[in-house]
């Protein structure tokens, strides 16, 4: 099998791919011929040493995989061979063989490449989680995503859309800007060269009702002034760097809510609940509701490329390695 290997904390350049034995099968698993894994912005801190959960290297990263099941252990009634899945774990996922236990499995939703599959899970279950459990969105209600062309942006747009929201999309790049009007946004705003704040008040006539923040940083203070007054603003991450301090003087004013958002934590304790999430966005991608814009891909021994694009903010979408 071939994997990409972290051999020491630091930049990607520190990653190096490496022949390996296949791996057997195991009594309750699965073995997985990957033909895709997603590279997310979560691998970018991991081999960094820079996420709350540091493996010591060497460590193969990687946290979600599309492919096809090649055997399945014994005690596993779940899943047989030939199945299309989607595999979810916090590291080895930048190989082309994967063996998980069938709670870290899901069937491949109708409709999906396995390119779109790679990417699909954090990006889309985070968005669903936010707007539909956490913001509980309404339909005809303005939301304002920033970071609008990375992977929870563009979820988040492709959610809002379908739950009938007017979806105003912030991205650095008329590139960025392009793939987020793809995507469905109404409105897009340059948030490098135009004022976040006065543009989004202005396009929705006076403030916007929910605020989806997966970069907080510099532009976390400016949405938050853009809000309506009663509106919710959703807290998901910060990959702009620098964790947001805000008045909060601004949160009494606008009499908002801000909401935390962490759906990996969530799901971790409460099973039930995200099986039901997932079924829930599995159907609305097969019944055409929900419909992910195509990843950029790299062959999987250039994962130190995709990595080091992510970290440059160059990619549009979802960056996904493939594997044959
Ligand atoms: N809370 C949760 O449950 C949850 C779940 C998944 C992910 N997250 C977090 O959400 C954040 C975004 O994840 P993602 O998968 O959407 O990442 P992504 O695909 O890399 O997108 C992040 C976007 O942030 C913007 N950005 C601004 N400054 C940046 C910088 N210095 N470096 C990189 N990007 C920068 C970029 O857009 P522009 O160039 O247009 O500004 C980029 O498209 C991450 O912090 C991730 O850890 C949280």
């Amino acid at each position: 099998m071939r994997v990409v290997n972290c051999v020491g904390f630091g930049p990607p350049d520190k990653l190096a791919p490496e022949e390996r034995p296949d791996l057997a099968v195991l009594p309750e698993h699965v073995l997985i011929d990957v033909h895709a894994c997603g590279v997310s912005f979560v691998d970018t801190l991991i081999i960094q040493g820079r996420y709350q959960i540091r493996p010591e290297p060497p460590f193969v990263p990687g946290s979600e995989t599309a492919g096809v099941v090649s055997a399945v252990g014994k005690g596993v009634d779940d899943y047989a061979v030939g199945d299309r899945v989607i595999g979810m774990s916090l590291l080895n996922g930048f190989a082309d063989q994967a063996l998980l236990r069938p709670a870290q499995i899901r069937s491949l939703p109708a409709g999906l490449s396995f390119e779109q599959a790679a990417g699909f899970v954090q990006s889309y279950c985070t968005a669903y989680f936010s707007l539909h459990r956490r913001a509980d969105l309404r339909e005809g209600e303005t939301v304002l995503v920033l970071g609008a062309a990375g992977g929870v942006g563009l979820a988040s747009i492709d959610v809002a859309k379908a739950m009938g929201a007017r979806v105003i999309a912030a991205a650095s790049s008329p590139e960025k800007l392009d793939a987020c009007r793809r995507q469905g946004a109404d409105e897009l705003i340059d948030y490098t060269k135009e004022d976040l704040k006065l543009r989004a008040k202005a396009l929705s006539g006076g403030g916007v009702d929910v605020v989806v923040d997966p970069v907080g940083d510099a532009f976390a203070e400016p949405a938050l002034r853009a809000i309506a007054p009663g509106g919710r603003y959703l807290v998901i991450g910060f990959a702009g760097g620098e964790i947001p301090t805000v008045r909060w003087n601004l949160i009494l004013l606008k009499q908002c809510q801000v909401i935390g958002v962490d759906w990996g934590g969530w799901s971790a304790k409460h099973h039930d609940e995200n099986d039901r999430l997932f079924e829930e966005v599995g159907e609305w991608v097969s019944e055409g509701r929900l419909s992910p814009l195509a990843p950029a891909t790299f062959p999987l021994e250039e994962a130190p490329r995709a990595l080091r694009e992510l970290m440059g903010r160059r990619i549009v979408g979802k960056a996904v390695l493939v594997t044959r």
